[in-house]
Order: structure tokens, then C-alpha cells, then sequence
């Protein structure tokens, strides 16, 4: 945009937010081939809200919030450039990249700046996503719309769709993130003490970057890859017909497909996870995807004092936060765990005489098996009233140390997480783990952990990213062997952290080091 659009746009968002109606996103997102894209270019739009998109540059064409595709093996090959007035990068969360191209942070790209980044799929098919990952903007950033999703395809996520005979519209990648929003408009991000503790909390889901979004779709089987790029909210994922709770499937996680579906009529689902489910909506007229209320067991008590990472005092905000005077954060923001509508559902088509029947193997994942001599690391999440949330009782330094693993050691860890914390949704960088138990998930929970080993249906498949409540142990299942052709050459820093944004921000992270 030249400098007088930039202005006008600016011009346009301080009348929205002073009550004139803000622009509409695109009804749908534009799909996009990963091969294609030349440029990623992350930039605000409203410097008054703080808004930002992700521009796709394809050559002689620019898409605005893209949703990429790619066949597993297929490469990328683009300049990332910063049009934000504050350092960013871009991370493909779930992706096997060497530290070059992880975009974790270790590098981040100055405002006006730009970085080639190059590299291959070797993935499995699954929904991934891409967010910005720079020391103590990742929330503010991530919250004012930067996040993309990636669809990667191969044999078997196509003999899926071949066997449920799904047609285009009834296949749907969707990124839920939830935003304080006031008479229609998205307010700017300005955490205070409570949400520094609690993680930023929105009073109402934009999905796919709409508020009030909504599909229309055909009878049949629905498939939905869904992603949670909320900052810190809790997802308990259901789909209500009227007042009734309509069953879903379970085919697949973060890193693909399980090996079989699980029914289910709830999951849940916390920042960074996803989740591929099918609803057989034949001769349904309208749905609508709820989060379902529950407990959220935000156990920590008194808020530590709102952490600045070094270095975040020389970047402006990315809202002009006084417009208007009234996004004051004073008394109690959106409780976690309160019921919150998602997306509606509408049917439209004739209904077939039956859906087809569900494939019983979806995949060849099988159950993971603890090698017996692999070294268990214990890993413990605490909370301190004066230093705020940590592992292993160490705020994260970007250049310590951490953990250090040999190239193709397989590794249990052990998570722990204290009786009076918060729910953390673990995340690790470059390698997918499984998920081998749990213990000591809290009652309500603990209902819906159907499977051997205390765990959750969405603990059987492959995770980048899993919750731990608090009071729990998880047992994982690390195995950080690379394919041959993807030695990545020296040691590699990858990090381990906790997805909620503001508790990542506020350094829940520590640094991996692959020898
Ligand atoms: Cu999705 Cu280290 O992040
Ligand atoms: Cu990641
Ligand atoms: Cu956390």
C-alpha cells in the first residue's frame, strides 16, 4: 500500500473505532500452493486497532491472508518481509526445519527488513500453521491476526477423502482465535497484571478472521482441520444441534492422521493444537460450534509483575492504545472456560440416502512403544509469586543452554505440573512426540480420558503441542531422530515452551539443543 492508501486505511479504522462500521474481510480465504509463494510479507493494516495480515506474493499476484497447501515434499522458497513497525519472524509451528528456517526467534527480522527462507515438507499430512515468534512481541502479534494456516496433503489424507466421498466444500481449515471485541470491533492488545497471569482472554471467536463466521455446506461428511491460534483461551470443542450436542469424529491431530477414528461429542483444544474431526451432517439444516463451558483450573493466585522482555521498550505497540479512551483493562477481563459460540453450520443440498462408512484405518501410525533403556527428563512447571510462570524453576535466557539431546536419542519426558498452576499447552519445536500417560487429571477432565494410560482421544496421535493440566504428570515420548536427508549439518536450537502467549512472552521457554 503507498503511504497516502496506508493513510486513508488509518483514517478509515479510527472512524470504526469511534462507531463507523470497520471494512469486511474476505468472505473466504484465498488457497494458496506453498511452491508459489515468492513473498511473505507480514504487515499492519490499522494502526489504530493494531491489526495485521500476512500478504502472499505469487509473482504477478498478491493474496491477503492465504491458507497455503502443500503435498508432503514439496518445497518453499521466499522472502519473509517485515512491513511491522516492530522485529518479527515467521515459525512453521509443527514443521521438521533445521534452526535456520524454524523462525523461532534466535533471528529476528528488523522492521523494513527481509530473509530468504528455504525449505522441504517431509512432514506427514496434517494441518500446520505459521505465526510470528520474536522475543516478547509473539503475543501482541499473533493476537492482531498474524496467523496462517498450512494444509500439507499426501496418499493418505487423499484415500480419506476418496473414502468419505467429500465434496470441495465440505473440506475446511479453520484457525479459531478469540478477541475482545466491543460493539462489533476488535479492540487493540493491552494486557494488564491479570492477563500477564491468566493469558489475554477474548470475548468472542474470529474465525479464519471473522467474527461471526459461517459455513455453507453440502450433506454428507464434514471435514474440518481445525487450529487454535487463541492466545491463552481454552477450547472445548462441541457442535450443538438446537439443544442437543451432535457426535463427531476424531481422525487426526497436530502432526496427521490417527490410526483409527475415536467417536467423540467433545474435545478439547488449547493454543497451538489441532485437531481433523469429520460431523456426518446428512439431513442437518444448521449446526453451530460451541466451546462448552468448563472448569478452566487457573489455580495461581496473585499476579507477578507484568514481565518486559528486554528490548520491547524501543518498539512502539502496534495500536494507538488512547484512541478513543476506553480499552482500559481494569477489573476482570473474559473468564477461560466460559461457553463461547464459534462458527455456524448451515446445510444446504439434498441428503443423501446414507454417508458412507468411515474407513476403520485412517493411517499407519501405530501405538508408541517406550524404548526400555531411553533416559527419562524430568521437567517441572512451576509458578513463583515474584517471577511468574517457569520451567525447571528458570526464567528462559535466549542464549542459555537448556536442554541438550543427541541427534536420534530417543527420550521420555516427564512433565510435571504444579497443583497451584494453570493449564500450559507444552509445545516442542522441529519434532513431533506421543503422548505414553497421564496422571492426576483433575475429575471433570479426567471423564473424557477414555483411553489406556489415563489419556485423552486426542493424546493417540502424533503432538507438537499438548496441555498439561495442573496437578498433572505427562509421560511423552520424544524421538529426535532426523530422516537422512534432513541432517541439518551441526548442532540445532530448537525451544520448548508454553503456548499460551503471554505466558511465552513471559518466559515459560527454554532452548533445545540437538548435537
Ligand atoms: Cu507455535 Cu514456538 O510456537
Ligand atoms: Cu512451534
Ligand atoms: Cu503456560
Amino acid at each position: 500500500m503507498n503511504r497516502r492508501g496506508f493513510l486513508a486505511a488509518g483514517l478509515a479504522s479510527l472512524g470504526a473505532a469511534c462507531g463507523l462500521p470497520q471494512p469486511k474481510p474476505e468472505a473466504e480465504s484465498p488457497r494458496v500452493s506453498l511452491r508459489d509463494v515468492k513473498r511473505l510479507v507480514a504487515q499492519r493494516v490499522d494502526p489504530i486497532a493494531g491489526r495485521c495480515r500476512y500478504v502472499a506474493g505469487l509473482g504477478t499476484r498478491q493474496v491477503a491472508q492465504p491458507i497455503l497447501y502443500a503435498r508432503r515434499g514439496e518445497s518453499f522458497d521466499a522472502l519473509i518481509e517485515n512491513a511491522l513497525p516492530q522485529p518479527t519472524t515467521v515459525h512453521f509451528h509443527g514443521l521438521t526445519l533445521p534452526q535456520a528456517q524454524d523462525g523461532a526467534g534466535f533471528d529476528p527480522i528488523a522492521p523494513g527488513a527481509s530473509k530468504r527462507v528455504r525449505f522441504q515438507v517431509r512432514n506427514r499430512s496434517g494441518l500446520y500453521w505459521f505465526h510470528p515468534h520474536p522475543q516478547g512481541f509473539t503475543a501482541e502479534q499473533v493476537y492482531a491476526g498474524l496467523a496462517g494456516l498450512l494444509v500439507v496433503t499426501d496418499e493418505e489424507d487423499q484415500a480419506l477423502d476418496a473414502a468419505l466421498a467429500l465434496v470441495p466444500s465440505n473440506r475446511l481449515a479453520l484457525a479459531i482465535a478469540d478477541a475482545r471485541v466491543e460493539n462489533g470491533l476488535i479492540r487493540p492488545y493491552a494486557p494488564g497484571a491479570a492477563d500477564c497471569l491468566n493469558g489475554w482472554i477474548g470475548n468472542q471467536a474470529v474465525v479464519n478472521g471473522r467474527l461471526d463466521a459461517g459455513w455453507t455446506v453440502a450433506p454428507g461428511w464434514l471435514r474440518l482441520q481445525i487450529l487454535s491460534a487463541c492466545n491463552a483461551r481454552g477450547l472445548l470443542l462441541a457442535f450443538r444441534q438446537e439443544s442437543e450436542l451432535v457426535p463427531f469424529h476424531l481422525l487426526g491431530t497436530d502432526g496427521g492422521l490417527l490410526a483409527a477414528p475415536r467417536e467423540v461429542d467433545r474435545v478439547f483444544l488449547h493454543g497451538g493444537e489441532r485437531v481433523d474431526i469429520v460431523v456426518d451432517v446428512n439431513g442437518r439444516r444448521a449446526l453451530q460450534a460451541i466451546s462448552l463451558e468448563f472448569d478452566a483450573r487457573h489455580h495461581a493466585q496473585s499476579a507477578p509483575a507484568p514481565h518486559r522482555h528486554p528490548g520491547r521498550e524501543r518498539y512502539a505497540p502496534l495500536a494507538a492504545e488512547t484512541v478513543c479512551e476506553n480499552n482500559s483493562n481494569e477489573g476482570a477481563g473474559p473468564a477461560d472456560g466460559a461457553e463461547l459460540a464459534l462458527f455456524s453450520l448451515t446445510v444446504e443440498g439434498t441428503a443423501a440416502a446414507r454417508t458412507p462408512p468411515l474407513p476403520a484405518r485412517l493411517s499407519a501410525l501405530e501405538e508408541p512403544v517406550p524404548t526400555p533403556d531411553a533416559p527419562t527428563r524430568r521437567v517441572r512447571l512451576d509458578f513463583d509469586e515474584r517471577t511468574g510462570f517457569l520451567i525447571d524453576q528458570a526464567p528462559y535466557a535466549i542464549d542459555e543452554t537448556g536442554f541438550s539431546v543427541s541427534r536420534g536419542a530417543r527420550e521420555v519426558w516427564e512433565i510435571k505440573n504444579s497443583p497451584i498452576s494453570m493449564p500450559h499447552p507444552m509445545h516442542v519445536h522441529g519434532f513431533g512426540f506421543r503422548v505414553l500417560r497421564r496422571q492426576g487429571t483433575f475429575g471433570a477432565a479426567r471423564r473424557l480420558a477414555t483411553e489406556p494410560g489415563g489419556r485423552f482421544p486426542t493424546d493417540l496421535g502424533v503432538k507438537d503441542t499438548v496441555l498439561a493440566w495442573p496437578n498433572e504428570t505427562l509421560w511423552l515420548a520424544l524421538d529426535f531422530a532426523l530422516p537422512p536427508e534432513a541432517a541439518f549439518g551441526g548442532p540445532q536450537r530448537y525451544m520448548f515452551h508454553c503456548h499460551n502467549l503471554e505466558h511465552e512472552d513471559a518466559m515459560m521457554m527454554r532452548n533445545i539443543t540437538v548435537t
